[in-house]
């Protein structure tokens, strides 16, 4: 295969994916999912908005530090401002790219109430003082599939004789289906003068469900990019997700000729984590990375994966990093078969990291005799972190047939202990309230979700929350053996999320809004 056959993966979990209600990460966590993008072999990091926030910005700086073979990538509406303060951000990588952007249909046109000829002119002059700062610059007509053919390609020339070393094109409503994605790239690659000397991109989102397949179908006409997120994670219905267009390539070569740089092996593990950090759970039935893609539940699929895998399935599950052995681990098992054991699940931990892991495996396994991947997973992705404010250090519950429920319950808030004893309508309900109580807070519970991670009385209960304040939402989770600490557990991990959020709304320079390009 040429270097034609090449096909750029750019991720935006970073961007994108963190756009959607709920998904904030933290600055430490941002930098751990960098780390495993680069690691992947993933082209291109979009990593942030760096105008955005304060926040923002030190994120897609750090992370520009830090990566050793991506280009980091950092969005800017179209003014100088923005563009500037990308730059400032991204500067520090070894290959820094800036991608600006401006809407471009007739209903994006009007939010700004700029003409055509005006747009022209913005798209002009925000372009060239890109190209000016960075040799590696990307452009974007947001709402591409909903702008007239003719004004699309008058912007993408201008752009490109600006400077554009990448033209993408967004499907930023999740409007078009796989031929239209198709015969866009078509058009632009015919009709736009210069087309040929850059890369298209493709950006498609899921509102229809169709994201991965408009993308797959831009790649055959000429697209040369693929923007995609972890899981999938985006605004509303998300964005194409990495793993399927990764995985449709490798399975389906086929019939699409395509080659990727990235290491299909450690895609379950990233998107584990990015499950964990977001707060958004994988569905299970998810193409690849779902709990159930490689699970074979009835008798005939069963007998006929017994006798050739290759009956009921298309690729093996340890192409996509998962575990085919299946050593179940216990209270007599070391450190060193816990170690071994993480690894094989895709978790390379320092020796700190296997100390305190090693004291919360000990403790699990005291409570259920056998633990399984599922409980170590479930077990990697919870546990206070760090920067946490607020840490549950005690509780005890009390409920039970013509009981009064009460709960008792200690808080570290900011490294003070503060306990409380508070009543509700059931267990769950009075320890919630013992946490309102301790950390007064008007954020309103929209979703509460208990799931257990394996079989048998004795399974952990994973946890979901999320919570409203103020238009802003945080998704919480947790595991446990006991549903009532692992409901507060995640209560808790949803309130730190929002006092993230707080934070970084409280430190933003400007007011962001893709509506504002000036
Ligand atoms: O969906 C979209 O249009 C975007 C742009 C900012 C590229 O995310
Ligand atoms: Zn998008």
């Amino acid at each position: 295969m040429s270097e034609q056959d090449k096909v750029f993966i750019f991720d935006t979990t970073l961007r994108d994916g963190e756009q959607s209600p709920g998904a904030t990460m933290s600055h430490a966590e941002k930098l751990e999912i960098a780390g495993l993008l680069d690691e992947m072999g993933v082209d291109i990091i979009e990593a942030g908005f760096p105008i955005a926030s304060e926040g923002d910005f030190a994120a897609v700086k750090a992370i520009s530090e830090q990566a050793k073979t991506s280009v980091i990538c950092g969005l800017a509406r179209a003014n100088l401002k923005d563009i500037d303060r990308c730059w400032e951000a991204v500067k520090h990588a070894k290959q820094p790219r800036i991608h600006t952007f401006i809407g471009t249909s007739p209903l994006h046109r009007a939010i700004p109430d700029l003409t055509m000829d005006e747009m022209a002119d913005r798209i002009h002059e925000t372009v060239t003082h890109a190209r000016n700062l960075c040799d590696n610059v990307q452009w974007s007509p947001m709402d591409a599939t909903r702008t007239e053919e003719d004004y699309l390609c008058r912007t993408v020339e201008i752009a490109i004789k600006a400077g554009a070393t990448t033209i993408n094109i967004p499907d930023t409503v999740g409007y078009t289906a796989p031929r239209e994605s198709a015969a866009l790239i078509q058009m632009l690659l015919e009709r736009v003068p210069g087309a040929d000397e850059i890369i298209f991109a493709t950006h498609c989102h899921n509102d229809l469900g169709m994201a991965t397949a408009n993308s797959l179908a831009a790649v055959e006409a000429g697209a040369r990019q693929v923007e995609c997120t972890i899981n999938g994670l985006g605004e509303r219905a998300g964005n194409t997700a990495l793993e399927e267009v990764v995985m449709a390539l490798k399975v389906r070569n086929d019939i699409m000729p395509y080659r990727t740089g990235i290491d299909s092996t450690k895609l379950m593990n990233i998107s584990r984590r990015v499950a964990s950090v977001s707060g958004f759970a994988v569905q299970f039935n998810k193409a690849i990375v779902g709990k159930n893609a490689f699970a074979h539940e009835s008798g005939i699929h069963q007998d006929g994966m017994l006798k050739n895998a290759e009956t009921f399935e298309i690729m093996r599950p340890a192409d996509v990093g998962l575990s085919e052995t299946n050593i179940v681990m216990g209270k007599h098992s070391g450190r060193a078969a816990l170690r071994s054991k993480l690894a094989e699940l895709g978790f390379d931990l320092g020796d700190n990291q296997l100390k305190d892991v090693f004291v919360r495996f000990k403790a699990l396994a005291d409570q259920k005799k056998e633990v399984y991947d599922e409980d170590l997973i479930a077990l990697m992705q919870t546990g206070d972190a760090e920067e946490d404010h607020i840490k549950l250090t005690a509780l005890k519950v009390s409920c039970g047939m013509g009981l009064e429920k009460s709960a008792e319950m200690t808080l570290e808030i900011d490294g003070v202990a503060k306990s409380v004893s508070a009543t509700g309508d059931g267990p769950v309900d009075a320890a919630f309230n013992a946490v309102k109580s301790l950390f007064p807070h008007t954020a309103r519970l929209q979703l509460y979700q208990v799931a257990a991670v394996t079989e048998g009385t004795d399974a952990q209960a994973t946890v979901s929350v999320r919570l409203e304040e103020d238009g802003k939402i945080a998704t919480g989770q947790s595991a446990d053996v006991d549903t009532v600490v692992a409901s507060v557990k995640a209560y808790v991990n949803a309130l730190n999320r929002l006092v993230v959020r707080r934070e970084k709304a409280g430190g933003d320079k400007a007011e962001v809004s893709y509506k504002d390009v000036s």
